[in-house]
């Protein structure tokens, strides 16, 4: 064993300054098998250790390359290792068909590792638990003198739900493609695989629609957002960059147009669209519920169609979300007569329309249907993606006394709160084979930057995370604290602005 002059106990990240000084700084103590957020299906630790060294390399080929190329990138920065991607290395990542989807085996050995999956996300999903057992000190952005131990053993991994998604707001401030990507990254470290953009509200457009100009040339100018701050929106060319950034990191964007309610910022750029064709007054203030589309006009669908047209020709994701969510203004009837034409025209342009749990109520067949009013019964037999906003909605505060920020509306969501539920028998209605995976949406009212985003988002977008991947039966909020309280010194090195709850034993 190559550590065998180590103790088990012993500190494994050394600063540079250990062989001079006799005092070392405290290093966070070497990861475990059992450390990794959210927690693998099920796990086997060895006892041995494996180390990456100057000499390591990352075996892989075909279409496991990019893969290794991402986990080269990750793993450069802080080991100063060259770490060449080539035909054979003692890290060697393999595709094999008879592992199905995202699932992925990693076998940690003395001398290699071995990660094997059926498809390159499975592939992306081990890499991300790989980066979550080595020292914190891998996410420092300069070379760092450690000793990267990775805990030896095998991990065998798939998830509990096919769709894990985060959901951010651009309409009511928008945040911009650098922010977007920041997020990103953070979120698919913890193998969440959606991510819903919501990309025009009330108070702002936000998304390039080139048959109705003057949505962004109005409703996206700036001064357009909750308080007048901020404003802008993304070109298609910005969409697409997003898009693809995304997708590099297994995580595919759906794009959001909320309809017939939530519609004031278009109608403020094309007062036609409303019924009296009178042009309301554009919104900065967080009220819901008061603008609808007109179901009577012919230009609604026009409209309607064109928007969802463009956006799924700059969307290679299969999902089109249409919004439908608190359409208070827009009679039942016509929501109804809405829903019935519009749901199709995610068809007709080759995509799977989400909408919000409202859609429930105009038989959307085929169509996946979002759970977010804690407060109403969902009665459906299509697809649910849960996200209820008592547990899942990150713009809740944590409690009271939560520096400024959030919205309390649903309650406060301390990060138990966010993590003891079982999105498999939240419904009581909707039967668990029905349940297709669980979201996270972060709604942006009260959010202006990064760190807005970050302090709400984490730790509790991994406790939905969790909730989404794991098998119930992994489900510990004992085990969950730990974990959680350990990676907390991994978001401090990135300079991730987290929420430093007291229900959690930090580690630093
Ligand atoms: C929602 O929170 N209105 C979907």
């Amino acid at each position: 064993m190559r550590l065998a002059t180590l103790a088990a106990t012993s500190l494994l990240v050394l600063p540079l300054a250990a062989c001079t000084e006799p005092a070392p700084t405290p290093a966070p103590l070497a990861r475990s098998l059992a450390s990794v957020l959210p927690a693998p299906a099920r796990v086997t630790p060895s006892g041995v250790r494996f180390e990456l060294t100057e000499a390591s390399g990352i075996a892989a080929e075909g279409d496991a390359l990019p893969v290794a190329e991402l986990l080269a990138a990750t793993l450069r920065p802080a080991t100063g290792f060259r770490l060449p991607v080539a035909a054979t290395g003692d890290v060697a990542l393999r595709l094999d068909t008879s592992i199905a989807g995202e699932a992925y085996r990693l076998d940690v050995g003395e001398d290699r590792v071995d990660l094997t999956a059926g498809t390159p996300a499975g592939l992306n999903n081990g890499v991300q638990t790989l980066r979550q057992l080595l020292p914190a000190a891998i996410d420092a952005g300069t070379v760092q003198q450690a000793a990267w131990i990775i805990p030896g053993g095998r991990i065998d991994d798939e998830p509990r739900y096919a769709y894990r998604g985060a959901m951010l707001d651009l309409a009511r401030h928008f945040h911009t493609p650098d922010e977007v990507k920041r997020y990103i990254d953070q979120i698919s470290r913890f193998k969440i695989n959606y991510l819903h953009l919501h990309l025009a509200d009330d108070q702002g457009w936000r998304i390039q629609i080139d048959s109705w100009p003057e949505l962004t040339a109005v409703s996206g100018a700036p001064g357009t957002g909750v308080d007048g701050a901020g404003g802008g929106y993304l070109t298609k060319a910005a969409y697409r960059d997003l898009v693809t950034y995304a997708a590099d990191r297994y995580i595919t964007v759906i794009p959001e147009v909320d309809m017939p309610g939530h519609v004031n910022a278009a109608q403020v750029a094309y007062p036609e669209l409303t019924c009296d064709g009178v042009a309301p007054r554009q919104r900065t203030d967080t009220a819901v519920g008061y603008s609808s589309l007109c179901a009577g006009k012919e230009i609604t669908y026009r409209f309607a169609e064109d928007v969802i047209r463009e956006l799924a020709a700059m969307t290679p994701g299969p999902y089109l979300h249409i919004g439908g969510d608190e359409a208070r203004a827009t009679p039942h009837a016509d929501y109804v007569t809405f829903q019935k034409r519009v749901m199709p025209l995610a068809r007709k342009y080759g995509k799977i329309p989400i909408g919000w749990q409202e859609i429930a109520a105009a038989e959307p067949e085929g169509a996946i249907v979002q759970y977010w009013n804690h407060t109403e019964p969902l009665t459906t037999n299509q697809r649910v993606i849960v996200s209820p906003a008592s547990q899942a909605y990150l713009d809740m505060q944590y409690d009271r006394q939560t520096p400024a920020g959030g919205m309390n509306w649903a309650g406060t969501t301390e990060v138990d709160d966010a993590y003891d539920w079982n999105p498999g028998a939240r419904l009581k209605t909707v039967p668990p084979e029905l349940i297709f995976g669980v979201e996270a949406p972060l709604w942006s009212e009260t959010l202006r930057d990064s760190a807005d985003i970050e302090f709400l988002a984490f730790p509790r977008l991994v406790a939905i995370a969790e909730l989404g991947w794991s098998p119930w039966s992994t489900h510990d909020w004992e085990s969950f604290r730990q974990r959680i309280g350990a990676y907390g010194p991994q978001w401090t090195r990135l300079g991730v602005r987290f929420y430093e709850s007291p229900k959690i034993p930090w580690g630093h």
